[in-house]
Parts: structure tokens; C-alpha cells; sequence
């Protein structure tokens, strides 16, 4: 079933084609991103208006280069996947007024899908051999939890962030480090240059007892040890990617070692995705800690239109009914089971 996914919660618009088959299994016809990070830049964070406007501007072209460069037509589009939450209202709302107006004319099925549920599905998308039951670490900009995964539309959170996501806890730590938009890249290839030698900076490792998650304690460390650290920053600009090393750290230490936890007791494959799965040193930790580990490749761990096409065309496969098409700016997965209709 050729299925057209269209994503535009945040600062980035992806639209792709592909092709899903009855057992899963899928081929990427095409796929085209746009990233607003240019845009965004000056004014050191997603401005959500002007991200609403640059997607309205992108979703046609990226249309148009997904058609040409797979040889479809229009016509050949079966079935629509688009986000319609969690993530920025306006921005939604973009992507699905678009979406609708390819449905109007096609008159194929359209299928709301959950932006969650799209980065815990990259997982299977890329691994055939992957599927249910397996657990999936989701770290992006407004989500960390571990899901267990028993089906397809099946989630339940075993662990969640108290306060900030991980994603939220390198931006912010970026932003105190001067580091701008996109500052949780820019603070992780810092720390990569630093490259995990012994640091003399220390952090607290707040949750390590903990059976959830919690970042907003570190961005108050963070901003004492800037404090304290001041002078000789400005002397040894060296010393910054000791700084982003220790940071990155004391975010990855607890995502490894909770994941670690809940792959060791239930004996099941771990997926890790979200924005924060392109981060090197949490993939290279979790590899080193849990026997079975699926990252999907780094195109597909920021956001994109081809794992929305992907949840759409299981979804419509399997026959489970369309949840209502609204804009939802928060959405767990774990209530999907109740909004879908039909779950095989
Ligand atoms: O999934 P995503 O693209 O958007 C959301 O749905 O939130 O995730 C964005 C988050 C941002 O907080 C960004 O700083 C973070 O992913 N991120 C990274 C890296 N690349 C993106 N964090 C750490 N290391 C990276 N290399
Ligand atoms: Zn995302």
C-alpha cells in the first residue's frame, strides 16, 4: 500500500512515500526533509509562527520532490499518514490542513498519527526481524520514557522524566554555555571533541536512585558550575568541551543505566529513538550495556515524514480504525490502545 507521510509538529518538514506491505516490511519510494534550523537560529529557539509559516512554504515543494523523484503520480497514492500531535498547535495544523486537502481530492483514507508512536515504530521500519514484544527508549526535545512495546498500538510507560525530557536538559544546559539553536547537537559534538577522557568537572546524578527520570536539577548545577568555572572558560576555551563532556554524561548516564535495568529483567531488544538517539556516545553506551539494541539510521532518528507514512500504513493494513482527526499538542501512547478502534 503506498502510503504518503506528512510531519510538521516542530522545525522540521518531512514528507515521504512508501510502500507498505501486509507483513510489515516496507520500502522508502521517496523522501525529502526541509530543516528550519537557518531560520530559527537568530533567535536562539523555534520560533513556533514562523515555523508554522516556513511548513505551510515547504509541505508543496517537498511534495512535489517526493513525486519526482519516486516516478509517482498523485494518483498513486493510496492511503495519508499525518501528525497531528503531539507537538506544536499551529505547526500541526499546518501539516494536516494540507493533508486534508490531499485526502479531499484522492478520497483515500486518512490516518492521524501520533509523533510518538512514529519514532517507536523507526525501530521496525528498518529491522524486519523486530518485532513486538520489545522496549523502546524514546528521547527527543519534549519526551523521555521506556515504553514496552506489545503490539502495534499496544504501549506502556515502565519509566518517565518527573520535569524535563533529555533533549530539554542538553538544550538548555547549550543555551547557559552560550551554545545557540541548535544547541543539544552542538553541546554533544563539543563533548565528542573532549572524547571521555577523565573530566575535573563533577555533576550530580540526581535520579540514580530513582525509578523515574528527572533533568531539572542538572540545568541548576550546570549553571553553578558555569558560575564558578567563569574565568577560566574565557581563558581556556579547551576546558568548554570538558564542560559539554561532563553535561552529556550526566544525561546519558541515567538513560543507559535505567534502560540497561528493564532490558536485564525482562530479557527483551531495546529501540532507541527521538532526537536524542542521534547523540554517538548514548548509542555507543547502550550497545556496550544491552545485548540487542536497534537504532534506527540518524535521518530517521530526528523527525521525518517517513516513519509517520510507516504507523499510518500499519495502522490501515492491520484495519484499526482511525482515531478522530483533531490537533492534540499532548498525546501519551499509552492512551492510543483506547483511541483506535479495532486493534488486531
Ligand atoms: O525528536 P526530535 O527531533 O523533536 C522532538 O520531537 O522533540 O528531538 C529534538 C531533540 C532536541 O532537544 C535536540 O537538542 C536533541 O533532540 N538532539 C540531540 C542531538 N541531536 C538532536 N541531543 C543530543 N545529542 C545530539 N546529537
Ligand atoms: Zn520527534
Amino acid at each position: 500500500m503506498k502510503i504518503l507521510g506528512i510531519e510538521s509538529s516542530c522545525d522540521e518538514t518531512g514528507v515521504a512515500l512508501l510502500d507498505v506491505s501486509p507483513d510489515g516490511s516496507a520500502t522508502i519510494l521517496a523522501e525529502a526533509l526541509a530543516s528550519q534550523v537557518s531560520l530559527h537560529e537568530k533567535y536562539g529557539g523555534v520560533v513556533p509562527e514562523l515555523a508554522s509559516r516556513e511548513h505551510m512554504r515547504s509541505l508543496p515543494v517537498l511534495l512535489d520532490e517526493v513525486l519526482a523523484s519516486s516516478g509517482a503520480s498523485l494518483g498513486a497514492i493510496e492511503g495519508i499518514g499525518v501528525t497531528s500531535g503531539p507537538g506544536l498547535k499551529g505547526c500541526l495544523l499546518i501539516g494536516v490542513t494540507f493533508a486534508q486537502g490531499i485526502n479531499l481530492s484522492l478520497g483515500v483514507p486518512l490516518f492521524p498519527v501520533n509523533h510518538i508512536e512514529g519514532h517507536i515504530l523507526s525501530g521496525e521500519l528498518h529491522e524486519r526481524a523486530l518485532r513486538p514484544p520489545y522496549l523502546a527508549l524514546v528521547v527527543s526535545g519534549g519526551h523521555t520514557e521506556i515504553v514496552l512495546v506489545e503490539g502495534l498500538g499496544r504501549y506502556t510507560c515502565l519509566c518517565r522524566t518527573r520535569d524535563d525530557a533529555a533533549g530539554e536538559a542538553f538544550d538548555k544546559s547549550a543555551n547557559l554555555l552560550g551554545l545557540t539553536y541548535p544547541g543539544g547537537a552542538r553541546l554533544a559534538a563539543a563533548a565528542d571533541a573532549f572524547g571521555g577522557k577523565a573530566s575535573r568537572f563533577k555533576l550530580p546524578r540526581v535520579a540514580r536512585e530513582m525509578e523515574d527520570f528527572s533533568f531539572s536539577g542538572l540545568k541548576t548545577a550546570v549553571l553553578q558550575l558555569v558560575n564558578r568555572h567563569r574565568r577560566e572558560l574565557q581563558e581556556d576555551p579547551s576546558l568548554l568541551s570538558e564542560l559539554c563532556w561532563t553535561i552529556q554524561d550526566a544525561i546519558v548516564d541515567p538513560l543507559v543505566r535505567k534502560t540497561a535495568r528493564e532490558v536485564r529483567s525482562r530479557g527483551l531488544p531495546v529501540v532507541v529513538c527521538g532526537g536524542v538517539s542521534a547523540n554517538a556516545e548514548l548509542r555507543r553506551r547502550l550497545q556496550a550495556e544491552c545485548p540487542r539494541v536497534h537504532v534506527p539510521p540518524l535521518r530517521h532518528c530526528v523527525d521525518n515524514g517517513a516513519m509517520i507514512a510507516y504507523v499510518a500504513g500499519r495502522h490501515l493494513i492491520g484495519g484499526t480504525t482511525p482515531p478522530k482527526l483533531e490537533i492534540v499538542s499532548r498525546w501519551p501512547v499509552e492512551s492510543l490502545a483506547q483511541a483506535y478502534g479495532g486493534l488486531a
